[in-house]
């Protein structure tokens, strides 16, 4: 059993990771505008903040999962990005080496520009926008610190959201059940992956040994699908007409998004940690909280 720091435990993954890690762990999550009790609050802009938080906890991971991840928001204000997203990230990584914590960073799969799937964990990064910027410079950046530290890339997410728009795969169903016309981008590939998959691949990727838990893994599932493609399995799970659903063949967004960037996990796929699950029934479960 580890004593595990999560930060960004209010956010759509950190919850995840609470609930998952918690039934083999001691986890503490921390969190900032939505932290309650057991979430303690800890702006990650307030060293003097982390480091007494640190002392008082001392655990022996930590994963960061607190960051800012809309590329529309990155692209409008890069020093508040920089800031939460790289600087926040290196301190910590810092603290952490200097204690014998081992640190995780969670990146993105927007490290890569998405014009040559699939990646591998060594591949060249190259991003299209600001925010897959920021990610690369706290890889960086946290590795720098040490190579011990571990760098987990993930896709795009889903799983209980708060409120459909939490998540860019739930806001679909937003549109869908606002609009029987509703327009959806078919051009990028993307890999919808469940939060508790990725919580399930790091549980299991804590209890090996500490050289294997060393830098870059790949967290993702394997089905590819474009937005409009989840848009028609969504209506399909609201019961609802797919016939009026507007596929768009161009990028449609504001911040450059890469084409395709899937996620090739050569590392754990060695170790035998997996953990999918079937989008259909899973996006189904998921919306049958928030739309009855
Ligand atoms: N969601 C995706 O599709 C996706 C895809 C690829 C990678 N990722 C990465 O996965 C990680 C988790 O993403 P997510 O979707 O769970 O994010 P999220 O739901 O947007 O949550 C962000 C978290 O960061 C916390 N936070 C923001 N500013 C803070 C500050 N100054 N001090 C302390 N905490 C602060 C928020 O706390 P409060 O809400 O309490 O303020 C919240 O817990 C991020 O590193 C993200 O880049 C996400």
């Amino acid at each position: 059993m580890s004593k595990i720091v999560v930060t960004g435990a209010t956010g759509l993954l950190g919850r995840a990771l609470v609930k998952i890690l918690s039934q083999s762990n001691t986890v503490i999550g921390t969190g900032f505008s939505r932290a309650a009790p057991p979430i303690e609050q800890l702006d990650l802009h307030d060293q003097a903040a982390i480091t007494a938080f640190l002392d008082t906890h001392r655990p022996n991971i930590l994963v960061h999962a607190a960051a800012e991840r809309k590329p529309d928001i990155c692209e409008n204000d890069h020093q508040a990005t920089i800031a939460l997203n790289v600087q926040a990230a290196e301190f910590l990584a810092q603290l952490c080496k200097d204690r014998d914590i081992q640190f995780v960073l969670v990146s993105t799969d927007y490290v890569f520009n998405g014009k040559s799937a699939p990646y591998i964990e060594n591949a060249a990064t190259s991003p299209v926008n600001f925010y897959g910027e920021s990610k690369v410079q706290a890889e960086q950046a946290v590795l720098a610190v040490s190579p011990q530290h571990t760098v987990v890339r993930v896709p795009v997410l889903y799983g209980d959201v708060e409120y459909l728009a939490e998540s860019a795969v739930t806001v679909i169903a937003e549109h869908v059940l606002n609009n029987p016309h509703s327009e959806h981008d078919h051009w990028a590939i993307r890999y919808p992956t469940h939060v508790e998959d990725i919580a399930l691949t790091l549980k299991d990727l804590f209890v090996q040994p500490p050289e294997k838990q060393a830098g870059t893994f790949h967290i993702s599932d394997n089905q590819s699908m474009t937005k409009y493609e989840m848009a028609v399995f969504i209506a399909k799970a609201l019961n609802l007409d797919t016939q009026g659903l507007v596929a768009l063949p161009e990028p449609s967004q504001t911040a450059a998004r890469p084409y395709n960037c899937a996620l090739k996990d050569t590392r754990l796929n060695a170790m035998g940690i997996a953990h999918h699950r079937d989008f259909a029934t899973a996006i189904a479960n998921v919306l049958s909280k928030h739309t009855l």
